[in-house]
């Protein structure tokens, strides 16, 4: 007897070959399309002539080997003295706008067009960031025939995003996750064209970023202070190891409440807690009362905001407990002296504000959880607000923010931490960003959404599983039109690349019963 009644067709070879997740704008395969033969040993990618980029630029140079080395494995080249239609032994990319040493950012343009005949293999794209994912795109159509011949079928294929962040929160503060699990998610990120990692580096249980200004944050912060941190040079290798992946990092360093790890290397940032008359012992959220605190956060950002070069930061400003404040004396005297009465949403607002002048002053954007916004502190008209609660319902605040006219993010129905029996990507991959009361202007402000994972029940031993292929649904919903929708043949096609996540040596769950040609080996 099955535990669950199958909600699906079951398919034998869990869907085709060739199928590309996330479903590209539009495919054409012409109706008797004929198939291009690939020589492990004779195949190269290259750059075309007349391409605004060319050798020695890094991104695609090293994305060339990747490919190779993902389509092709350790396959050699024995077979190269069959005689190869010279045609399909050469990608050729043609780049039409120069820069390569540079940061992708929410403007940069990842649209491609692939062209595969039997006469020629052709990759346009107007930048290095869209010659990425037309790669990826390319690898996942390579299959293999019954006698092992590594095979491409002719296709047309013009693609582009649907929203320009697309994105995946790692919390490495909850659990501390090494540095390797980091850069395979952001490999995995890459093989979704999911373009953005927010890294929650930072939060109450530990702080194990690695100030140079402030080095004791982390000497007293972090669960453990010589193993348990990232040195400037590994934060220097995820940015470096997103940007060839075309991928954002944008990290968060959520203030005031969210900072309890911060108090031990920080005396008089966080407000004493009173019980009674008398210091408790305890601390609050960040204290707002003290000048102290101003030059702190003025010289952290400064700090954060050169080591990461995304134009955002992620501020926080979520679930900001007022408990703490309310029982010190400082503080509510403070309060009666700005005249906030007892709206502690203000005394929150009044330190929000300081903290974005100053972000502002450093020549950043800022990105900010929604209480922000909720409690309507003054925010710089570019400001875009992330929208995580589902209640009050989240249709209604991507209304009202984008009413207000602001920018927002979704991550509310994809919170990824939250498991539960059966195929809970559905949930997740049904969900559609827009669809809240609003007008076309109030649609064109929403940039995309991300995928989140908490980490209180996460860490390196169940990562991947959790995240893979589910955080694929969210990246399919991001990338692909509004009109791909359907279950089924979403079920096939994820599937499928569920598979090749596993040839790749990610250890992505299965969403149903069945197999895959090559089952998971990392052991
Ligand atoms: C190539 O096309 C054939 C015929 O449509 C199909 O059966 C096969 O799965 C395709 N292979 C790949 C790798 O797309
Ligand atoms: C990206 O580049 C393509 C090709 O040059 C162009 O057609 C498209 O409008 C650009 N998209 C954006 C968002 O700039
Ligand atoms: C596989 O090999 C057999 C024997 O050489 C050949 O007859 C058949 O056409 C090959 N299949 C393909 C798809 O090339
Ligand atoms: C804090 O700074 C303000 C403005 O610079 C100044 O007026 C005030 O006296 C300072 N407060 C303390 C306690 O130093
Ligand atoms: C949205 O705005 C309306 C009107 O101001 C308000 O009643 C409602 O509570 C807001 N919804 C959310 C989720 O904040």
């Amino acid at each position: 007897m099955a535990a669950a009644r199958p909600l699906l067709l079951l398919l034998a070879a869990l869907g085709p070959a060739g199928a590309v997740w996330p479903q590209p704008l539009r495919q054409l395969s012409p109706p008797a399309a004929g198939r291009c033969p690939l020589s492990p040993g004779l195949f190269r990618f290259s750059y075309a002539s007349g391409s605004a980029v060319g050798p020695g630029c890094a991104v695609l140079d090293e994305a060339f080997q990747r490919y190779r080395a993902l389509i092709f494995g350790a396959a050699r080249s024995a077979e190269s003295k069959q005689p190869w239609r010279k045609p399909c032994t050469e990608l050729s990319v043609l780049v039409s706008t120069p820069g390569c040493d540079g940061f992708p950012s929410l403007n940069s343009n990842e649209s491609y067009k692939l062209h595969i005949s039997r006469d020629s293999l052709l990759l346009y794209a107007d930048a290095v960031w869209g010659a990425l994912r037309g790669l990826e795109t390319f690898s996942q159509l390579v299959g293999r025939d019954e006698n092992g011949t590594y095979y491409v079928n002719e296709t047309e294929i013009v693609d582009s995003p649907r929203f320009p962040h697309r994105g995946l929160l790692l919390d490495t503060s909850r659990h501390y996750l090494p540095l390797k699990a980091i850069l395979q998610t952001l490999d995995v990120m890459a093989y979704n064209k999911l373009n953005v990692f927010h890294w929650h580096i930072v939060d109450d249980p530990s702080f194990p970023y690695e100030s140079f200004t402030f080095p004791e944050l982390s000497k007293q912060g972090a669960f453990n202070a010589m193993t348990h941190v990232y040195t400037a040079s590994d934060v220097q290798a995820v940015i470096e190891y997103a940007r060839l992946r075309g991928i954002r990092v944008i990290a968060e360093f959520d203030t005031p409440g969210h900072t309890q790890s911060w108090g031990p290397g920080a005396p008089d940032l966080l407000t004493p807690c009173y019980l009674g008359k008398d210091p408790s012992g305890t601390y609050g959220p960040i204290n707002p009362i003290l000048n102290s605190t101003y030059q702190f956060v003025t010289s952290l950002f400064q700090e954060v905001g050169a080591v990461f070069p995304d134009y955002f930061l992620h501020l926080g400003g979520d679930e900001v407990d007022f408990t703490c404040w309310k029982s010190n004396p400082q503080i509510r005297a403070f309060m009666e002296e700005m005249g906030f009465g007892g709206d502690y949403t203000k005394l929150e607002s009044f330190y929000i504000q300081r903290l974005l002048d100053i972000v502002s002053s450093l020549g950043k954007g800022y990105m900010v959880w929604q209480e922000v916004f909720d409690n309507r502190v003054k925010v710089r008209p570019d400001t875009i607000i992330h929208v995580w609660k589902n209640s009050p319902p989240y249709k209604e605040e991507m209304a009202n923010v984008t009413k207000a006219g602001y920018r927002a993010l979704l991550s509310a129905p994809w919170y990824l931490n939250r498991i539960s029996y059966g195929q809970d990507w559905m949930a997740a991959y049904q969900v559609e960003p827009l669809d809240f009361t609003g007008s076309p202007e109030q649609k064109a402000l929403v940039i995309g959404g991300e995928a989140c994972m908490w980490g209180e029940y996460v860490d390196v031993t169940n990562l991947a599983p959790r995240l893979w292929p589910r955080a694929g649904a969210v990246a399919e919903r991001l990338w692909s039109d509004a009109t791909v929708r359907n279950l089924q043949d979403a079920y096939v096609r994820l599937a499928s690349f569920r598979c090749e996540l596993l040839r790749r040596g990610v250890q992505a769950q299965p969403l149903f019963v069945g197999y895959c040609d090559h089952e998971f080996d990392g052991f």
